[in-house]
Protein backbone atom coordinates (compact mmCIF):
# COMPACT_ATOMS: atom_id res chain seq x y z
CA UNK A 1 0.00 0.00 0.00
CA UNK A 2 1.35 3.11 -0.67
CA UNK A 3 0.20 6.05 1.30
CA UNK A 4 -0.55 9.61 -0.83
CA UNK A 5 -2.52 11.24 1.74
CA UNK A 6 -2.11 11.24 5.46
CA UNK A 7 -3.58 14.30 7.80
CA UNK A 8 -4.46 15.30 11.42
CA UNK A 9 -7.64 15.27 12.33
CA UNK A 10 -8.87 15.88 15.97
CA UNK A 11 -7.10 15.46 19.26
CA UNK A 12 -9.55 14.03 22.35
CA UNK A 13 -8.98 13.06 25.80
CA UNK A 14 -12.30 11.20 25.77
CA UNK A 15 -13.03 8.63 22.71
CA UNK A 16 -16.59 9.65 22.61
CA UNK A 17 -15.68 12.62 20.84
CA UNK A 18 -13.62 10.47 18.44
CA UNK A 19 -14.49 10.57 14.64
CA UNK A 20 -17.43 8.69 13.55
CA UNK A 21 -16.60 4.78 13.50
CA UNK A 22 -17.41 4.18 9.33
CA UNK A 23 -13.46 3.86 8.56
CA UNK A 24 -10.92 1.36 9.92
CA UNK A 25 -8.94 2.53 12.88
CA UNK A 26 -5.21 1.35 13.40
CA UNK A 27 -3.52 2.89 17.08
CA UNK A 28 -0.64 2.44 18.36
CA UNK A 29 0.88 2.07 21.77
CA UNK A 30 3.50 1.18 24.02
CA UNK A 31 5.66 2.62 27.21
CA UNK A 32 6.56 5.88 26.77
CA UNK A 33 9.41 6.65 23.97
CA UNK A 34 9.13 3.34 22.52
CA UNK A 35 8.35 5.24 19.10
CA UNK A 36 4.50 4.92 18.15
CA UNK A 37 4.95 8.74 17.15
CA UNK A 38 7.96 8.28 14.90
CA UNK A 39 6.58 4.75 13.32
CA UNK A 40 3.58 6.95 12.64
CA UNK A 41 5.89 9.43 10.46
CA UNK A 42 7.99 6.90 9.09
CA UNK A 43 4.42 4.94 7.54
CA UNK A 44 3.10 8.27 6.54
CA UNK A 45 6.64 9.57 5.34
CA UNK A 46 6.15 12.58 7.06
CA UNK A 47 8.46 14.24 9.56
CA UNK A 48 6.55 16.51 11.69
CA UNK A 49 2.69 14.57 11.11
CA UNK A 50 2.57 13.27 14.81
CA UNK A 51 4.89 15.16 17.77
CA UNK A 52 7.70 13.06 18.80
CA UNK A 53 10.45 13.96 21.27
CA UNK A 54 13.51 12.49 22.49
CA UNK A 55 11.57 13.18 26.60
CA UNK A 56 9.27 10.03 27.44
CA UNK A 57 5.68 11.49 27.98
CA UNK A 58 5.02 13.97 24.77
CA UNK A 59 1.68 12.44 23.25
CA UNK A 60 -0.80 13.08 25.86
CA UNK A 61 -3.84 12.93 23.92
CA UNK A 62 -6.00 10.13 21.39
CA UNK A 63 -4.81 11.90 18.10
CA UNK A 64 -6.53 10.82 14.94
CA UNK A 65 -4.73 10.76 11.62
CA UNK A 66 -6.90 10.09 8.43
CA UNK A 67 -4.53 8.08 5.49
CA UNK A 68 -5.65 8.19 2.13
CA UNK A 69 -8.76 9.57 2.78
CA UNK A 70 -9.83 6.05 3.89
CA UNK A 71 -8.87 4.57 7.39
CA UNK A 72 -7.55 6.26 10.44
CA UNK A 73 -4.16 6.07 12.38
CA UNK A 74 -4.00 6.49 16.07
CA UNK A 75 -1.43 7.90 18.44
CA UNK A 76 -2.14 7.37 21.91
CA UNK A 77 0.01 8.26 24.86
CA UNK A 78 2.78 6.17 26.15
CA UNK A 79 2.41 4.12 29.53
CA UNK A 80 4.65 3.23 32.06
CA UNK A 81 6.34 7.08 32.20
CA UNK A 82 7.51 7.14 36.18
CA UNK A 83 7.92 10.56 36.37
CA UNK A 84 3.69 11.50 35.83
CA UNK A 85 1.67 12.52 38.39
CA UNK A 86 -0.48 10.10 39.61
CA UNK A 87 -3.21 11.84 38.89
CA UNK A 88 -2.64 12.11 35.30
CA UNK A 89 -1.44 8.57 35.29
CA UNK A 90 -4.87 7.28 36.30
CA UNK A 91 -6.62 10.17 33.93
CA UNK A 92 -4.66 8.35 31.24
CA UNK A 93 -5.40 5.11 31.60
CA UNK A 94 -8.99 5.41 32.11
CA UNK A 95 -8.69 7.68 28.78
CA UNK A 96 -6.97 4.91 26.66
CA UNK A 97 -9.00 1.85 28.51
CA UNK A 98 -12.40 3.63 27.80
CA UNK A 99 -11.02 4.11 24.00
CA UNK A 100 -9.70 0.54 23.66
CA UNK A 101 -12.50 -1.02 25.55
CA UNK A 102 -15.72 0.81 23.41
CA UNK A 103 -13.77 1.78 20.00
CA UNK A 104 -16.10 -0.29 17.58
CA UNK A 105 -13.72 -0.01 14.10
CA UNK A 106 -10.39 -0.51 16.30
CA UNK A 107 -9.15 -3.27 13.79
CA UNK A 108 -5.61 -3.75 15.58
CA UNK A 109 -3.70 -2.37 17.99
CA UNK A 110 -0.16 -2.11 17.63
CA UNK A 111 1.83 -2.74 20.92
CA UNK A 112 4.61 -1.55 20.40
CA UNK A 113 8.07 -2.48 21.81
CA UNK A 114 11.87 -1.71 22.21
CA UNK A 115 13.73 -4.63 20.43
CA UNK A 116 16.55 -3.97 22.50
CA UNK A 117 14.54 -5.40 25.74
CA UNK A 118 13.15 -8.69 27.16
CA UNK A 119 9.58 -8.82 28.09
CA UNK A 120 8.48 -6.10 30.68
CA UNK A 121 6.04 -6.46 32.87
CA UNK A 122 3.94 -3.78 32.40
CA UNK A 123 3.97 -4.90 28.34
CA UNK A 124 2.98 -8.53 29.34
CA UNK A 125 -0.04 -7.29 32.19
CA UNK A 126 -1.18 -4.87 29.35
CA UNK A 127 -1.22 -7.48 26.44
CA UNK A 128 -2.83 -9.87 28.88
CA UNK A 129 -5.36 -7.46 29.18
CA UNK A 130 -5.95 -6.90 25.53
CA UNK A 131 -6.21 -11.03 24.80
CA UNK A 132 -8.81 -10.67 27.80
CA UNK A 133 -11.19 -7.96 26.61
CA UNK A 134 -10.64 -9.21 22.75
CA UNK A 135 -9.12 -6.80 21.43
CA UNK A 136 -7.13 -7.54 18.56
CA UNK A 137 -2.97 -6.25 18.47
CA UNK A 138 -0.44 -6.86 16.65
CA UNK A 139 3.42 -6.30 18.57
CA UNK A 140 6.22 -4.33 16.87
CA UNK A 141 9.67 -4.15 17.79
CA UNK A 142 11.32 -1.28 17.59
CA UNK A 143 14.41 0.75 16.65
CA UNK A 144 16.17 -2.64 15.48
CA UNK A 145 18.88 -0.06 14.07
CA UNK A 146 19.70 0.57 17.31
CA UNK A 147 21.50 -3.31 17.74
CA UNK A 148 23.53 -5.33 15.34
CA UNK A 149 21.57 -8.50 14.03
CA UNK A 150 23.22 -11.00 16.05
CA UNK A 151 21.94 -8.81 18.92
CA UNK A 152 18.44 -8.71 18.11
CA UNK A 153 18.18 -12.11 17.31
CA UNK A 154 19.96 -13.71 20.59
CA UNK A 155 17.50 -10.66 22.29
CA UNK A 156 14.65 -11.43 20.33
CA UNK A 157 15.03 -15.08 21.23
CA UNK A 158 15.14 -14.14 25.11
CA UNK A 159 12.11 -12.22 25.28
CA UNK A 160 10.31 -15.10 23.34
CA UNK A 161 11.38 -17.32 25.68
CA UNK A 162 9.99 -15.30 28.38
CA UNK A 163 6.94 -14.37 26.75
CA UNK A 164 6.18 -18.29 26.23
CA UNK A 165 5.84 -18.87 29.74
CA UNK A 166 2.71 -17.26 29.69
CA UNK A 167 1.45 -16.93 26.48
CA UNK A 168 0.47 -20.34 24.74
CA UNK A 169 1.77 -19.03 21.44
CA UNK A 170 4.07 -15.51 20.75
CA UNK A 171 1.19 -13.12 19.01
CA UNK A 172 1.94 -11.75 15.34
CA UNK A 173 4.49 -9.35 15.38
CA UNK A 174 6.85 -7.18 13.00
CA UNK A 175 10.35 -5.57 13.57
CA UNK A 176 10.99 -2.44 12.87
CA UNK A 177 13.09 0.76 12.44
CA UNK A 178 11.79 4.19 11.88
CA UNK A 179 15.04 5.65 11.26
CA UNK A 180 15.96 2.95 8.82
CA UNK A 181 12.88 2.65 7.80
CA UNK A 182 12.94 -1.34 8.32
CA UNK A 183 9.59 -3.70 8.07
CA UNK A 184 7.42 -0.78 7.25
CA UNK A 185 6.31 -1.83 4.12
CA UNK A 186 5.36 -5.14 5.72
CA UNK A 187 3.16 -3.58 8.45
CA UNK A 188 1.76 -1.39 5.32
CA UNK A 189 0.75 -4.64 3.74
CA UNK A 190 -1.25 -6.03 6.75
CA UNK A 191 -2.58 -2.83 7.58
CA UNK A 192 -4.04 -3.07 3.66
CA UNK A 193 -5.27 -6.54 4.10
CA UNK A 194 -6.74 -6.23 7.17
CA UNK A 195 -8.31 -3.14 5.55
CA UNK A 196 -9.90 -5.08 3.02
CA UNK A 197 -11.23 -7.47 5.58
CA UNK A 198 -12.93 -4.45 7.42
CA UNK A 199 -14.48 -3.31 3.70
CA UNK A 200 -16.02 -6.70 2.93
CA UNK A 201 -17.68 -6.67 6.47
CA UNK A 202 -19.03 -3.62 6.18
CA UNK A 203 -20.44 -4.58 2.39
CA UNK A 204 -22.19 -8.13 3.87
P1 LIG B 1 5.63 9.30 23.94
O1 LIG B 1 4.70 10.05 23.03
O2 LIG B 1 6.39 10.21 24.83
O3 LIG B 1 4.96 8.20 24.66
O4 LIG B 1 6.80 8.62 23.02
P2 LIG B 1 6.70 7.85 21.63
O5 LIG B 1 6.53 6.40 21.88
O6 LIG B 1 5.73 8.49 20.72
O7 LIG B 1 8.18 8.02 21.06
P3 LIG B 1 8.73 9.01 19.94
O8 LIG B 1 8.25 8.60 18.61
O9 LIG B 1 8.47 10.42 20.37
O10 LIG B 1 10.29 8.67 19.98
C1 LIG B 1 11.04 8.71 21.16
C2 LIG B 1 12.52 8.80 20.82
O11 LIG B 1 12.95 7.59 20.19
C3 LIG B 1 12.86 9.92 19.84
O12 LIG B 1 14.09 10.48 20.24
C4 LIG B 1 12.98 9.21 18.51
O13 LIG B 1 13.87 9.86 17.61
C5 LIG B 1 13.57 7.86 18.94
N1 LIG B 1 13.21 6.81 17.98
C6 LIG B 1 11.96 6.44 17.61
N2 LIG B 1 12.00 5.43 16.72
C7 LIG B 1 13.29 5.14 16.51
C8 LIG B 1 13.98 4.17 15.70
O14 LIG B 1 13.40 3.36 14.95
N3 LIG B 1 15.34 4.16 15.79
C9 LIG B 1 16.03 5.01 16.62
N4 LIG B 1 17.36 4.92 16.64
N5 LIG B 1 15.42 5.94 17.37
C10 LIG B 1 14.07 6.00 17.33
MG1 LIG C 1 4.32 9.95 21.06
Amino acid sequence: MIIKKASFVISNTNYKLCPNENKAEYAFIGRSNVGKSSLINALTNNKSLAKTSGKPGKTQLINHFLINEDWYMVDLPGYGYAKTSKVLRVRFHKMINDYLLNRKNLICLFVLIDSRHDLQSIDNEFMQFLSENNIPFTMVFTKIDKQGKSTLIKNFNKFKTTMLNDWETLPKHFMTSSIKKTGLKELLSYISELNTGFQSSQES
